[in-house]
């Protein structure tokens, strides 16, 4: 038996998905604890790109149960869009999606509130503007609605229009908008209908399938630096992505988990606003957004770009417990004929290699970086670890003992198959 979760190690969009869906052919359930429809999880079937949003990643494969756990902030008409597109892809998903009665439910009015928090402010956090602040906002004042409300039709129409109002009232939401809120109220109430099926005991499955020592993959939503308690506050999104929202978000103990799995680029990315000390704004930028076709999964915004962040990458090895790291899209180093790697932060000649020391002033560092030389040729078909450029395996062995834990599979290409396992 094995239970393993895959955690984003930066901030977010780091190849969670290709990951889940590599590792959940081994899998007998695979489960979200966090988050909603902001992540935005590609996965390949065959030539086919399937972008999941609130579907656990494990859905592509037979058999796999796919949980929907506590921790999350579930939108009903965004799950319904998912669904269809899972028709008409020909996945297989009734019977295997199940939905903890205890998560919270994302109505158009959360969705409303962060939309026009995000257009009022001049200082933008970039949210996917998913409704996922105001909702979990919402659950920890304890006036959410949880998936179990779904059942009570009537109810849940009362109590999303008097959220509604309480909106317009306190300002959140001007009063010309009550009407096309209210339309958008109905689709959201039909919507709502259609799920009720999934709801389950979803504890009992995952400690049952516990019990019966079945193989449980964790997936993460986001990244560690957009955890609301690790992260680059407030530049963050509303729950805890890393490893220690497992326990709450789905009521499974970390103990249990046998298997904590870092996900990292080789380089970094970031979309939205907030600090980002290794960003480029140059042509090497340009470049990892050009090869690693670096556009947001959910929001189709361009992702800011830059060098791997090895500072950044201890932290999050520290918080997460990462007992191994998976180290995707090494193929896109490729095109460069110098690497660089942040191995310290400097902030005004206080030099450090700890993020902890200026995570609330991040904006204010320069990165120091050591020097890397590329290996200026294709990894593509390379499928061992033997075979890699000498310059390659240098720079993986960097990262391993800077960040002090294992690199064990590299990914060198979107494609399941593109991986190297290094034992
Ligand atoms: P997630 O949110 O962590 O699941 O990541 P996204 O799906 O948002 O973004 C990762 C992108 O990189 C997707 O388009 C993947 O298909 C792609 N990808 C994943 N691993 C690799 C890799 O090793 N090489 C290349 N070139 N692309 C990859
Ligand atoms: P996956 O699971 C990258 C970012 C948003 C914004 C901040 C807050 O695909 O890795 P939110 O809508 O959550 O309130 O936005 O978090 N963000 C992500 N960035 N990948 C994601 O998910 C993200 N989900 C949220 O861009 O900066
Ligand atoms: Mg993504």
């Amino acid at each position: 038996m094995s239970i393993t979760a895959v955690i984003g190690g930066q901030w977010g969009d780091e190849g969670k998905g290709k990951i889940v869906d590599l590792m959940s052919r081994e899998a007998n359930m695979v489960a979200r604890f966090q988050g909603g429809a902001n992540a935005g999880h590609t996965v390949y079937r065959g030539q086919k790109k399937i972008i999941l949003h609130q579907v656990p990643s494990g859905i592509l494969t037979d058999d796999c149960k796919c949980i929907m756990g506590n921790g999350m902030v579930i939108d009903p008409v965004e799950l319904v869009e998912e669904l269809k597109m899972l028709d008409e892809e020909g996945v297989n998903y009734k019977g295997w999606i199940h939905i903890a009665p205890n998560a919270h439910i994302v109505t158009p009015v959360h969705k409303y509130i962060d939309y026009r928090n995000e257009q009022k402010t001049n200082k933008k956090i970039g949210t996917t503007c998913r409704g996922i602040g105001p909702a979990y906002v919402d659950k920890y004042n304890r006036c959410g609605i949880r998936a179990l409300d779904l059942k009570d039709f009537k109810n849940l129409k009362k109590q999303v229009i008097k959220r509604l109002d309480l909106a317009i009232s306190s300002g959140q939401i001007p009063a010309d908008d009550r009407k096309n809120i209210l339309e958008e109220i109905e689709i959201f109430l039909i919507n709502s209908k259609s799920i009720i099926y999934m709801l389950e005991d979803t504890f009992s499955m995952l400690h049952d399938m516990v019990s019966c020592d079945k193989n449980i993959l964790i997936e993460g939503a986001q990244g560690t630096m957009l955890d609301v308690n690790h992260g680059t506050y407030p530049f963050v999104t509303s729950s805890s992505p890393s490893s220690g929202g497992i326990t709450t978000g789905l009521g499974l103990p970390l103990t249990k988990v046998n298997r904590i799995v870092g996900i990292f680029k080789a380089y970094t990315t970031r979309v939205g606003k907030g600090p980002f000390p290794t960003e480029l704004d140059d042509n090497n930028g340009e470049k990892f957004r050009k090869h690693g076709k670096e556009f947001g999964a959910t929001t189709g915004r361009s992702r800011r770009c830059g060098w791997f962040d090895a500072v950044e990458a201890k932290y999050s090895v520290q918080i997460n417990g990462f007992t191994e790291i998976t180290l995707t899209k090494l193929d896109i180093l490729d095109h460069f004929p110098e690497i660089k790697i942040c191995v310290g932060y400097d902030s005004n000649g206080v030099k450090t290699k700890q993020m902890s020391k200026f995570i609330s002033n991040l904006s204010q560092v320069k990165p120091i970086y050591k020097t890397f030389n590329g290996w200026n040729r294709s990894l593509v078909g390379i499928s061992s670890y033997k075979d890699l450029p000498q310059e390659a395996k240098e720079y993986i062995q960097f990262i391993e003992s800077f960040v002090k834990a294992p690199i064990r599979i590299i990914s060198i290409g979107p494609g399941r198959d593109e991986i190297i396992h290094l034992d």
